[in-house]
């Protein structure tokens, strides 16, 4: 997805947007580009491709000299990624430059209008409007001209810009679409993702809808769409620098699966107290609770087989009975929804088109909304009555690992919690905080307990197709297992609910067929040893996934994965560490670009 970066300072601007970039590479793209001012002229240099191209066409900045910059990574939603699309756009008389994150909604009304008047449009995306309109506008003062730009747009934005007669001067405006401001001393900064800012600083400024900032080296002023100044409290980033780096592993996505313990445990430990689950952010809700009927969980993705397996907790524990719906769907359904319904909303980046206007769409019919959110500020986070963080930090690969594990964790949490608001308490509650507090050793188990995966890889990782099946959680699980193999490997990967073999999927199964059996639900165990009777009797391969001890299925599997002995219903997260790490092998085995898969990216803030 687009990235943004904008510099002001006194050092060269072109490396400095350009390492930026290099840092929002994560996000998916497909062409890259930078304007720099110098002496009230600014020059363009932009790219298909990657990063790397625009280093060596601008000699890693050098040619480009100026103090005042803009920077973007554009995935192409409006026109092909060639360079004339790719940003930043140039006003037809060379005084603007344009960086945009979003979609401009009415932008064929306006390019029409905008042709009519005389401007020259040199590509096909929506963006080009922006600057068009900004020159239109412009009679010597950028904030009004800004203002009365965005008045025209409809959609969303994120929008960095500079003028050569404003030398010394970037500007951005944001409009549900993310953008930050990055404080530094003698320099200033925007950027789309605060990944792009740790390098020069911590402090920063969230920008929130219909916000505009004026940057310069010394200082930066915030205002409203009546051109009213305001001031805004800076936030300081925890984040190091590492934390947004891979830290020794090869991959971005492998340091994130290793880092799962660490996230669990930071997600879990601010909030047992006394032998209790507190969510200090969730006062107001649990005097709500008693009002509320059902769960809907909504979610895209992964997101979404998050709220898959905290269905389950859910209910057995809070006995409110819980939908899980996608965004996608759920935004066109007319759905039933109205203030007796708690909607929760999960979501990684906070920014996700679907979620976003599926969580419109149940709060416009009066739902109360809470959201689980990793990103602080995001829109999603800023947009719920409720939010809780999952404190994963940055997850830079494209496939979500621990921002799954952690969306998981906090419904085990609140499934607990919400029963303890309800009196509904059950006689194990003490158990289920005990499994709780031992999440994170058990997930550091279930890394250690599988040195065979990289060896599995290699028999594996020429399959055509690779089933993988279970019941009730262990389906949960299956869903997400397969999902990563798919994104990261490109292996044809399917889930199927175990009991809906014989149904018609069994036909597929012929000899050699790999199946990957999940069996750490000792409710339903029996059921599924056989659904694996019956596929190894058609001639399938069976990588079966449960506990050491599980004689029954050894003696049945060709090949095993381990998971340490954990209740069924706090299993997910542990179950689908060594289906993480299989992914991730057979990827490698493969040679694919595992943290940026081709077609994907990290954050879908389009619909
Ligand atoms: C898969 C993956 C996606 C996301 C989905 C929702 O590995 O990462 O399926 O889970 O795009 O994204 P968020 O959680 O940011 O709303």
């Amino acid at each position: 997805m687009c990235g943004i970066v904008g510099f002001v300072g006194m050092q060269k601007a072109a490396p400095i947007l350009l390492d930026g970039l290099k840092k929002l590479e994560y996000r998916g793209y497909d062409s890259a580009g930078i304007a720099v001012m110098d002496q009230q002229v600014i020059s363009i240099s932009k790219v298909r491709g990657r990063i790397a191209n625009l280093c060596e066409k601008t000699q890693d900045g050098s040619l480009m000299p100026g103090v005042v910059g803009i920077g973007h990574t554009r995935w192409a939603t409006h026109g092909a990624p060639t360079e004339e699309n790719a940003h930043p756009h140039l006003s037809n008389d060379g005084r603007f430059a344009v960086v945009h994150n979003g979609i401009i909604e009415n932008y064929i009304s306006l390019r029409e209008e905008l042709i009519k008047d005389g401007y020259h449009f040199l590509s096909e995306t929506d963006t080009e409007v922006i600057v068009h309109l900004i020159e239109m506008y412009y009679r010597g003062n950028m904030r009004d001209a800004l203002i009365k730009t965005v008045n025209r747009l409809r959609g969303s934005y994120a929008i960095g810009v500079i003028c050569s007669e404003e030398e010394g001067k970037i500007y951005a405006v944001r409009e549900a679409s993310p953008l930050i401001l990055g404080i530094g001393i003698g320099e200033n900064f925007f950027a789309s993702d605060v990944t792009a800012l740790v390098n020069h600083t911590r402090n920063v400024i969230y920008l929130e809808d219909g916000e505009f900032a004026e940057l310069s080296a010394q200082s930066i002023k915030i205002f409203d769409c009546s051109g009213t100044e305001f001031r805004k409290k800076a936030t300081r980033i925890m984040w190091d620098v590492q934390a947004a780096e891979k830290g020794g592993y090869e991959h971005f996505m492998l340091k994130e699966i290793m880092e799962q313990p660490g996230a669990v445990k930071a997600t879990i430990a601010p909030r047992l107290r006394d032998g209790k689950v507190v969510f200090e952010e969730l006062e107001g809700l649990a005097a709500e609770l008693p009002n509320i009927r059902k769960i809907v969980i909504t979610a895209c993705g992964s997101a979404y087989y998050a709220g898959c397996n905290g269905k389950y907790a859910l209910e057995r524990l809070s006995r409110i009975p819980v939908e899980v719906e996608l965004a996608s769907e759920l935004r066109y359904s007319d759905p039933l929804i109205d203030e007796h319904t708690l909607l929760i909303v999960i979501s990684q980046s906070g920014e996700t088109a679907d979620t976003i206007a599926a969580m419109r769409e149940c709060k416009s019919r009066g739902a109360v909304t809470l959201a689980i959110v990793n990103v602080v500020g995001s829109s999603i986070a800023s947009l719920a009555d409720y939010t809780v963080y999952t404190w994963a930090g940055p997850e830079i690969a494209v496939a979500t690992t621990k921002g799954f594990t952690t969306q998981i964790t906090v419904l085990y949490m609140l499934s607990l919690f919400f029963a303890d608001c309800l009196k509904r308490i059950d006689k194990d509650e003490d158990k289920f905080i005990e499994t709780l507090q031992a999440l994170p050793r058990m997930i550091q188990q279930a890394i250690d307990m599988n040195p065979s995966v990289p060896l599995l890889a290699k028999k594996y990782h020429e399959s055509h197709a690779l089933f993988f099946i279970g019941r009730n959680t262990d389906y949960a699980v299956a869903l997400e297992g397969a999902l990563k193999m798919k994104e990261i490997s490109y292996l044809h990967a399917e889930a199927y609910a175990a009991g809906e073999l014989k149904h018609g999927t069994i036909a597929l199964i012929e000899e050699h067929q790999p199946v990957i059996a999940l069996c750490c639900n000792p409710s339903i165990m029996e059921k599924t040893l056989s659904n694996i009777v019956e596929v190894k009797s058609r001639g399938a391969e069976v990588l079966a996934l449960t506990f050491r001890h599980n004689q029954k299925i050894l003696s049945v599997a060709d090949d095993l994965l381990f998971i340490p002995d954990v209740d069924a219903l706090f299993s997910g997260v542990i179950e689908i560490v060594p289906l993480q790490l299989l992914a991730y092998y057979v990827a490698k085995e493969n040679g694919c670009d595992i943290d940026k898969p081709k077609n994907l990216a990290k954050s879908v803030t389009v619909e």
